[in-house]
């Protein structure tokens, strides 16, 4: 990685993230900092891509031999139909987070899923293995939430959705991604009103952007979960969530997903220059970010 712009030559490769917005984008900050730290000639560039030109962007970027690159809201699902070729979790998931090149070719692949499950496993020391899950939220990123869980041997999920319709839709991915796991969609009230199946729960993931901006789940009991239940929440601005908050307050081991941001990242950075980034840096880089932030 370039230390310095004078450093920059006809060698340097360039990846890059593509989306709109993309100026409040983290990925720029780890991914150059991991570049750097491995002392190799890359640079990571952020492109605002607007959604109509994004067929163009991509032969743009094949055009002008970007090494790889990011892909972010609101192009993951569109890049789906325009590269050569997918990973298997990408097309399961159906959206794409990072693009790789073979030759000539594009080939997407998803690494939400692998950064949501290292997330949850090495971050937050839980083991879904015959685990009992509750997903909130029925949406992309709960998609790779399940595709993970599924793949890593739950044995029950639960999705609480405002709309049912895309919960049921979701619920069908299971099959798909292997898993034997069995499943059922409800509301969101509906799951906050029952006790007994709120503690039911080892995992609690929230994949909505309930959270945002400090909102609040109306009428989530977290004190129903049962001892040594887990909460993953997606959101990482701010920091704590109202559910978070009520995690500490509760004494349940929880965390946010700055983790999962930073594990996407890092699995990325595998696809692309082929070796581990330094371990922890990109979290670090991002944490720093965030703090800056508030
Ligand atoms: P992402 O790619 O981040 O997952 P998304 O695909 O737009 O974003 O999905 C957003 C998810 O958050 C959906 O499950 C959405 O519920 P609906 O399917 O009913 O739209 C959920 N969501 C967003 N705002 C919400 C709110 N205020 N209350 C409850 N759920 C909400």
């Amino acid at each position: 990685m370039i230390q310095s712009i004078s450093e920059l030559t006809g060698k340097t490769k360039v990846l890059g993230i593509i989306g709109d917005p993309i100026s409040h984008s983290l990925s720029p900050l780890m991914q150059n900092a991991a570049l750097r730290a491995l002392g190799l000639d890359y640079i990571y560039v952020p492109f605002r891509v607007r959604p109509e030109e994004l067929s163009t962007a991509l032969l743009g970027l094949q055009s002008l031999n970007v090494a790889g690159f990011n892909v972010t809201i609101p192009h993951k699902t569109a890049v789906v139909g325009l590269v050569d070729g997918l990973s298997r979790e990408a097309e399961l998931i159906g959206a794409v987070n990072t693009v790789t090149r073979e030759g000539a070719h594009l080939i997407g692949h998803n690494t939400d899923a692998i950064g949501f499950l290292s997330a949850i496993t090495e971050g937050m020391g839980f083991d879904p293995a015959g685990a009992s899950v509750l997903l909130l939220g029925a949406g992309g990123a709960a998609r790779a939430a399940l595709v993970a869980l599924a793949q890593a041997g739950i044995e029950n999920i639960t999705i609480a959705n405002r709309t049912q319709s895309t919960a049921e839709n979701l619920l069908s991915l299971l099959k798909h991604a292997g898993s034997r796991a069995s499943g059922s969609h409800t509301s969101l009230a509906a799951v906050c009103a029952d006790r007994a199946l709120l503690g039911s729960f080892d995992l609690v993931v929230n994949t909505t952007s309930v959270g945002m901006g400090g909102t609040a789940f109306a009428n989530f009991d977290v004190t129903w979960l049962k001892p040594g239940a887990r909460i993953y929440d997606m959101v990482y601005v701010p920091s704590e969530t109202p559910l978070l908050q009520a995690a500490r307050a509760a004494g349940i081991k929880a965390m946010n997903g700055a983790s999962m941001l930073a594990a996407q990242g890092e699995s990325a950075f595998r696809l692309w220059i082929g070796c581990d980034p330094p371990p922890g840096l990109m979290l670090e880089r991002v944490l720093s970010a965030l703090a800056a932030l508030s």
